[in-house]
């Protein structure tokens, strides 16, 4: 595949985004013009009503549910905004990581449109998409070096970004993802998936400070991520105090002060490395950048630090396709071909 042409850097051109990497279908157009990007419209179908009765993702389910979809949605949306698919510049597409049925559903879908309209079709890492997608929509150019954090329910990492293709892990999780875990807890909790945002909800009438719940290597300067402990003290916490359950603020406190210790553990290792490392700038993304009480940590450590903190917009924190096609458009637009790899790749890393 052929990256569009510098010369036709100063037109606008589009690109249509799909994600389909987990138990999301999105779809997205993106205009990309000079190298700044701008939404011209995205859709998503979330599956989670149909996961919930399971408490967590049913990989047969969801695949069925983005072959339903996605052509649908590809439909509704250039319907939408008014585009033929030959007004499209190039596709994106998710390849990895992800689950390995889901992403190949979004994966065909892109061969088979990009053959059929002689598009190109751009293959992006999942974490690519949510690693710049602080700066989607951004008027100023991406502030290269910058220390990103990408919290989700796959994965939670730190890592250098010098430029485009040119990132390092600094750091991951030795066991759950910060997402995962709060998912884990929802459920001891009695709450329902996706875990994240209903332990928020619930947090927001108690009291952060009633329990102490431990946090994963918590000494200064350790960067590794750690999040079953928490979620191994909350159960036996639950289970010692089950007769408290009934007390009208009991849960609410108990999730509170377990947010906290994530929210804490999230903000005090991305802070410390990135004023280590010499950085002036931290983005932080994924689904867990939905949580306010993080959102408001970031910004004030970083505030403190003379830090500059860019956090992907709430509502693109969790799975979208915007993210996956800004990251093609502004790659593309750098000078870098699109490619797509001979099969998906369920562990693609972010950086070798
Ligand atoms: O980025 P994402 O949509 O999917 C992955 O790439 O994994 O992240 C989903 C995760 C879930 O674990 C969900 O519980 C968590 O993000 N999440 C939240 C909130 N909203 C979603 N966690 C904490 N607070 C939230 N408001
Ligand atoms: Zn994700």
């Amino acid at each position: 595949m052929n990256a569009i042409g510098q010369s036709e850097r100063a037109e606008r051109l589009l690109w249509l985004g799909i994600e389909t990497s987990c138990d999301e279908t999105g779809v997205a157009v993106v205009e990309e013009r000079s190298g700044r990007t701008r939404v011209i419209g995205a859709l998503l179908t979330s599956q989670v009503n149909r996961h919930r009765p399971f408490g967590g993702i049913v990989p047969e389910l969801a695949v069925r549910e983005h072959a339903r979809n996605l052509p649908l949605l590809v439909a509704q949306l250039l319907g939408g905004t008014g585009l033929a698919p030959m007004d499209l510049s190039g596709i994106a597409v998710t390849e990895g990581p992800g689950l390995a049925s889901s992403l190949l559903i979004g994966n065909a879908y892109a061969r088979a449109m990009g053959a059929s309209l002689g598009l190109p079709v751009f293959g992006v890492n999942h974490l690519e998409g949510h690693l710049f997608s602080p700066f989607l929509e951004g008027a100023e150019p991406i502030p290269f070096p910058f220390l990103g954090l990408v919290a989700s329910g796959g994965h939670t990492l730190l890592a250098t970004v010098e430029g485009w293709n040119r990132y390092r892990i600094v750091s991951s999780t030795s066991d759950d993802a910060a997402g995962e875990a709060l998912d884990k807890i929802a459920r001891l909790l009695g709450l329902p998936y996706p875990g994240g945002p209903e332990i928020e909800r619930l947090a927001s009438k108690g009291n952060p400070k009633a329990f102490r719940f431990p946090r994963g290597f918590p000494e200064t300067g350790d960067l590794r991520f750690s999040f079953s402990g928490v979620k191994t003290a909350v159960r036996y916490f639950l289970e010692q105090h089950s007769e408290r359950r009934s007390e009208p603020l009991f849960l609410s406190d108990v999730a509170a002060s377990l947010q906290d210790s994530v929210v804490r553990t999230l903000c005090e290792k991305a802070l410390w490395a990135a004023r280590e490392g010499g950085f002036r700038t931290l983005a932080a993304s994924g689904g867990v950048l939905a949580n306010r009480h993080l959102r408001e940590g970031l910004e004030e450590g970083c505030r403190d630090a003379g830090l500059s903190c860019r956090m992907a917009p709430s509502a693109l924190c969790t799975d979208n396709a915007v993210m996956i096609a800004s990251a093609a458009a502004l790659k593309s637009a750098a000078g870098i071909p699109a490619s797509l790899g001979e099969d998906i790749d369920p562990g693609l890393p972010l950086a070798v």
